[in-house]
């Protein structure tokens, strides 16, 4: 039986790495730290960037910042680090993150084990040596014991396939690989396709640069006000102060963060009351105010209360009642598509420069040489942002080729959408760990908190076959299929799966399986399935001498 933790080898039956890491986000920097700094374990991470950071890598479109508060979107693990860190603002901008990201690569010395500009083309399982052979863009192929993705979950860009657009005479970028430069808008008219979190966030900065701004709704959608600001010395040290036990509230919230959501009714309170709340929620900003009462997500009569507070909020900040007609006519239940949170998004459309046009009612046709046209007229654009989204959650795995026992591709056995066992492996790929995969609340979550979780688990996981001299692991079938039916559970008792067009269904990539991918049950109820599982000696995990 060969020894799981063996060193670095050339041989060819032996691995040249215990484990290969792919992704240098959140996810796949923390992973690297516990196998190697926790385990002693030989790992390569390999990211396609020529950096570390993940989403916030790519992200830099004017206005990207955190919808999370800053003390949440931060690993727990290190006490040191969460003294040493301090966050300027309540919702930290891009830059700010990637230099945190930038630290924590440092602080825990993991350069030294990634290879960058390195992006993962193929992966094949070799049953006869228990081993995965990753190959590189370059053609270079190496060996791994474990092949663990921490490829993210919103990494794969998404440019609307409109045709026409290789004709375009200007500029075009998508929000989620935004040039290093930045992008001067200076008198310039602008298209940006697109009304989801991003959107929401560029619209406003865009507006203020711009000699024209044009807006190319689809889908309406809700905004509640971000109230960003600068965090004060006092709330600074109340922080240091109280890690502790913010990090046990958000390891037992449903959503990862540092609040519960309320144990009231929407339709329990009187009319006077749902108002004063929703008012308070508003005033408070962010994401909490979906946690006003408890059932918002679980019941439309609730929901709609929710939903009607916003739209009156549109009517009441936008002046051209017309505008403001298609802004609020939201045909989804509110936060059943991920809900953005805003800096004068609804007040842009206020701006002389700024028009909105509804695409779902004249239909884009194509972008010409000099603009965009849709069946209702020709826009002239010198540059047209594509915030239109990304290849959600199977998008980047199903793009590194991976081939498990038996020549069976994942491609093949995804093709009607997704199977894992908690979002962690899918049967027939021994030894492949997937990082917040589909089937875990991942995205329903403030996700350093789901990443740290399954970071952590997988480490016990090869911790424990370490001990007990394992060499495979891997999802079973049966625990596979009963996984999914409690997947699908979980989202019906919820309103999510009612957003027809949700990334969560993959409803915006055409051709893409309809299926609810991330679990909605909880963050905290899938955290007590984990132990129960590892506590189990693994159970629904195959685990192989
Ligand atoms: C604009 C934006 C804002 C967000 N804001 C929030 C927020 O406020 N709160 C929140 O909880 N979440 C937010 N998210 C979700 C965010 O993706 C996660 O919070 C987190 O950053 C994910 O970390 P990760 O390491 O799992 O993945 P990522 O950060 O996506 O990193 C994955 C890495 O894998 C690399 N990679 C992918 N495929 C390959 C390959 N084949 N070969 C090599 N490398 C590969 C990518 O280049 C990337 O660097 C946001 C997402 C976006 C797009
Ligand atoms: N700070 C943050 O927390 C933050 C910021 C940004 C993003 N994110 C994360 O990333 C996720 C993705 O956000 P996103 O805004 O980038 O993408 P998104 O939510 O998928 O929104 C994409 C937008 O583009 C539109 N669109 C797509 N294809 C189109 C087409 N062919 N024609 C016209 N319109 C088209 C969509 O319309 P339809 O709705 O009709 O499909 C939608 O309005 C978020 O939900 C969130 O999880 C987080």
């Amino acid at each position: 039986m060969p020894d799981i933790m063996a060193s670095p080898s050339t041989g060819d039956a032996m691995p040249q790495f215990d484990a290969v890491v792919v992704g240098a986000g959140f996810a796949g920097l923390y992973q690297l730290h516990c196998l190697r700094d926790r385990l002693g374990l030989s790992v390569q991470l390999l990211e396609a960037a020529d950096g570390v950071g993940g989403t916030w890598y790519w992200n830099r479109y004017p206005g990207a910042r955190c919808d999370s508060e800053s003390h949440c979107y931060s690993y727990s693990f290190s006490k040191e680090l969460e003294q040493e860190w301090e966050w300027s603002e309540r919702y930290p901008r891009q830059p700010e993150i990637l230099r945190y990201l930038n630290h924590v690569a440092d602080r825990f010395d993991l350069r030294r084990s990634i290879r960058f500009k390195a992006r993962v083309t193929g992966a094949e399982y070799d049953a006869g040596a228990n081993l995965w052979r990753v190959t590189v863009e370059s053609g270079e192929t190496l060996s791994a014991r474990f092949l663990i993705t921490a490829v993210g979950c919103l990494s794969t860009a998404n440019v609307a396939k409109i045709p026409g657009l290789e004709t375009f005479e200007g500029k075009w970028h998508h929000t989620g690989q935004w040039p290093h430069e930045g992008v001067n808008f200076s008198g310039q008219r602008v298209g940006v396709i697109g009304t989801g979190s991003t959107a929401i966030q560029a619209i406003p900065v865009i507006a203020e640069q711009a000699a024209q701004l044009t807006v190319f709704q689809r889908t309406p959608n809700y905004s509640v006000p971000a109230r960003n600001g600068p965090l004060t010395p006092e709330f600074q040290r109340y922080l240091k102060d109280n890690y502790a036990e913010i990090r046990r509230k958000m390891r037992e919230s449903v959503n990862g963060f540092d609040f519960f959501i309320s144990e009231r009714s929407a339709l329990e309170a009187s009319e006077a009351e749902r108002q004063a709340l929703f008012e308070e929620a508003w005033e408070r900003g962010g994401l909490r105010f979906r946690a006003t009462f408890k059932d918002i997500l679980l019941d439309k009569a609730a929901n709609d209360t929710a939903a009607d507070f916003i739209r009156a909020k549109i009517r009441s900040i936008v002046k051209d009642p017309v505008t403001a007609a298609k802004l609020s006519d939201i045909d989804h239940p509110y936060a059943a598509k991920r809900p953005p949170i805003d800096t004068n998004y609804f007040e842009t459309y206020n701006r002389d420069n700024v028009s909105l046009v509804d695409v779902r009612a004249a239909p884009i046709e194509r972008i010409t040489p000099r603009g965009l046209k849709t069946t209702g007229g020709e826009y002239a654009l010198d540059t047209i942002v594509f915030a239109t989204g990304f290849d959600a959650m199977t998008g980047p795995l199903l793009r590194m080729n991976v081939t498990g026992r038996d020549g069976c591709r994942l491609k093949d056995i995804w093709s009607a959408g997704p199977r894992t066992y908690l979002g962690l492996q899918v049967p027939g790929f021994p030894n492949l760990f997937t990082i917040t995969g589909p089937g875990s609340p991942s995205v329903l979550c403030n996700m350093p908190v789901a990443i740290e979780q399954h970071v952590e688990f997988i480490t016990d996981c090869i911790a424990y076959m370490r001990t007990h001299r394992l060499s495979t692991v891997e999802a079973t079938s049966e625990a596979t299929e009963k996984w999914a039916a409690q997947v699908n559970e979980a989202a019906n008792v919820t309103l999510l799966p009612q957003a027809k067009h949700s990334w969560y269904l993959g409803a915006n990539i055409p051709g893409k399986p309809r299926v609810f991918m991330p679990y909605a049950g909880g963050m905290a109820r899938y955290r007590r399935i984990c132990e129960d599982v590892a506590a189990r000696q693994y159970e629904g995990l195959a685990l192989g001498a």
